[in-house]
């Protein structure tokens, strides 16, 4: 049995969301400059998109460059956003062939205006397609996603658009740049590391997370498949007990209250 048949179509995530690590290493250990590595997590992406879109997955968002990142060498910096506008250029009528659609989240206004152009134009060019949902986080972080949907909230309040009373949960998640995306169920971080960095904070509440120590460019569908075996194992609670969600699950099986 290959590890693909051992996915349960029934019990895909909706979403998985995937921190990219591992690239700057990956080149750096084969004697190479960093941009080595993310020219070949090119390679990933492609595998890792194709791989969802055939496994009928919903959204996929991939953490290509944080907000952060904008300290690294101007060198590093520039690079990246050079193989942005190439990769997305050559990538666009890939895209609409799978019927895929291209989402960003993150601060544009940081990006330089010749990819923030480039990055429009593919946002329009795709805009019509029904498959996957493939959502960049680019120049993102969850820091600056926050304070920037308080400040919308504070600015509605003041406007009389929204009462303090009425925010909630819902009300709060329309203002997060992923209003349109359910919650990723899956988050997956390459290349050895254990942390967020500062990816979905709010998103990721009760999101399983998986760690591998591949680096991204040697990540290829086969490790997808692994993480989502290894999700399809895990027991969901989200605060309730076992023997809750047991009984949730015969329910659903029979059709009855336990
Ligand atoms: C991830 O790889 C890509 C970006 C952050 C842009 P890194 O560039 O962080 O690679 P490492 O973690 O230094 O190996
Ligand atoms: C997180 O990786 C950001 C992306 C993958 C785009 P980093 O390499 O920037 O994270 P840290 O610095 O190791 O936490
Ligand atoms: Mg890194």
């Amino acid at each position: 049995m290959t590890l693909k048949d051992q996915i349960n179509l029934e019990k895909l995530p909706r979403h998985i969301a995937i921190i990219m690590d591992g690239n700057g290493r990956w080149a750096e250990e084969k004697g190479q400059d960093r941009l080595y590595g993310h020219f070949h997590g090119v390679e990933s992406v492609r595998n890792i998109v194709e791989g969802c879109a055939e496994l009928g997955i919903e959204f996929l968002t991939l953490y290509a460059f944080s907000t952060e990142n904008w300290d690294r060498p101007v060198h590093e910096v520039t690079g990246l956003m050079e193989l942005l506008v190439e990769t997305i250029r050559k990538e666009v009528p890939i895209l609409n062939k799978n019927n895929i659609r291209l989402h960003v989240i993150g601060a544009l206004d940081m990006l330089p205006d010749y990819a923030r152009k480039e990055l429009n134009e593919a946002l329009e060019m795709t805009a019509a397609n029904t498959g996957l949902n493939l959502v960049m986080a680019l120049s993102y972080s969850s820091r600056w996603e926050l304070v920037n949907a308080v400040k919308k909230i504070g600015l509605d309040v003041k406007a009389g658009k929204i009462q303090p009373e009425k925010i909630n949960q819902d009300v709060l998640e329309q203002y997060l740049s992923t209003s349109d995306f359910p919650d990723p169920e899956l988050m997956i971080r390459t290349s050895g590391e254990f942390r967020i960095s500062n990816f979905l904070l709010y998103q990721l509440a009760y999101a399983e997370l998986y760690f591998t120590s591949t680096r991204w460019p040697d990540f290829r569908k086969e490790h997808l498949y692994e993480a989502i075996i290894d999700f399809q194992k895990r027991e969901r609670r989200f605060g309730k007990t076992h023997q809750q969600i047991e009984e949730k699950d015969k329910e659903e099986v029979t059709g009855t209250p336990g």
